[in-house]
């Protein structure tokens, strides 16, 4: 059963989902959506496994109250406060996309807390120039057109060429999680993706079990990006995502699932 709830920490109050009971896994959420993205995941926990998604500061659909978050570093910070309002020492972490550069950030922080980790749809490389140009111009969308035309823009790139063919519910799913977000949400976050520092060299040092995943038809953070980011981590596991975009547990939720799950029994 799948319950909704809030807590207050310090920097603001944060509304999370939860299901299951067992061991651990946080699930951190893409860019710009929330913790509603991980639904499909909450919905069919596995047995022993109890599943925590938060909103990140600035995100959801009643943003959490506080001060913005200005760096990944922040949302780390507030990720660890919620584990030790939970009562949780050491948990897995699944991020996908910016959830994912947000589980770097927090394997910089507290690697202790880390028993193992699942990446989907990122990598550790920094922004280029052109990506932080690109950013520039999500901004002045954002300030000059508003939050739907920032939807406008990103779906294509967040769902891939099969959903924005075939997955019309998918697709509105997206737009409405997206379009539910706070204008200062968005622009902060845009802001934090973009002064993200580079994390390839931390890849070398994880030794936490870490499953890889990529949906194929992935263009932000394509195919060719998750083999390098396996190839880099000690015994990482790595598993494509057939007819899947960026959003891959959204696009293909039942095949997200099993990839996760053949990975949880292993720990
Ligand atoms: C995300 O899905 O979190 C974003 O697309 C990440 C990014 O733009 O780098």
């Amino acid at each position: 059963m799948l319950h909704e709830r809030r807590t207050t920490l310090d920097t603001c109050d944060v509304r999370y989902l939860e299901a299951g009971s067992g061991r651990p896994l946080i699930l951190l959420h893409p860019f710009p959506l929330s913790a509603d993205a991980w639904r499909p995941q909450l919905e069919g926990v596995p047995d022993g496994w109890r599943f925590l998604a938060p909103d990140l500061r600035g995100f959801g659909p009643a943003p959490a109250q506080g001060s913005p978050a200005l760096t990944l570093d922040d949302h780390a910070r507030d990720v660890i406060a919620l584990m030790d309002a939970w009562g949780i020492e050491r948990a897995t972490i699944a991020g996908l996309s910016m959830g994912g550069y947000l589980a770097f950030a927090l394997f910089r922080l507290a690697p202790d807390r880390i028993d193992a980790l699942v990446l989907a749809d990122t990598r550790p490389q920094a922004d280029s120039p052109e990506g932080r140009n690109g950013r520039q111009a999500m901004l002045d969308t954002l300030h000059s057109k508003g939050v739907s035309a920032v939807a406008d823009a990103m779906l294509p790139k967040l769902l891939g060429e099969t959903t924005m063919r075939e997955r019309p519910r998918v697709v509105a799913q997206v737009r409405a999680m997206i379009e539910a977000t706070e204008p200062d949400g968005i622009d902060a976050g845009i802001r934090a993706l973009m002064a993200r520092p580079d994390s390839t060299t931390d890849l070398f040092r994880l030794t936490a079990p870490t499953l890889v995943i990529v949906g194929e038809e992935d263009v932000i953070t394509p195919p060719a990006d998750a083999a390098a980011m396996h190839a880099a981590i000690t015994g990482a596991r790595l598993t494509y995502l057939p007819r899947a975009g960026h959003l891959s547990n959204l696009e293909t939720p039942d095949e997200f699932a099993n990839a996760l799950s053949r990975f949880l029994v292993t720990l």
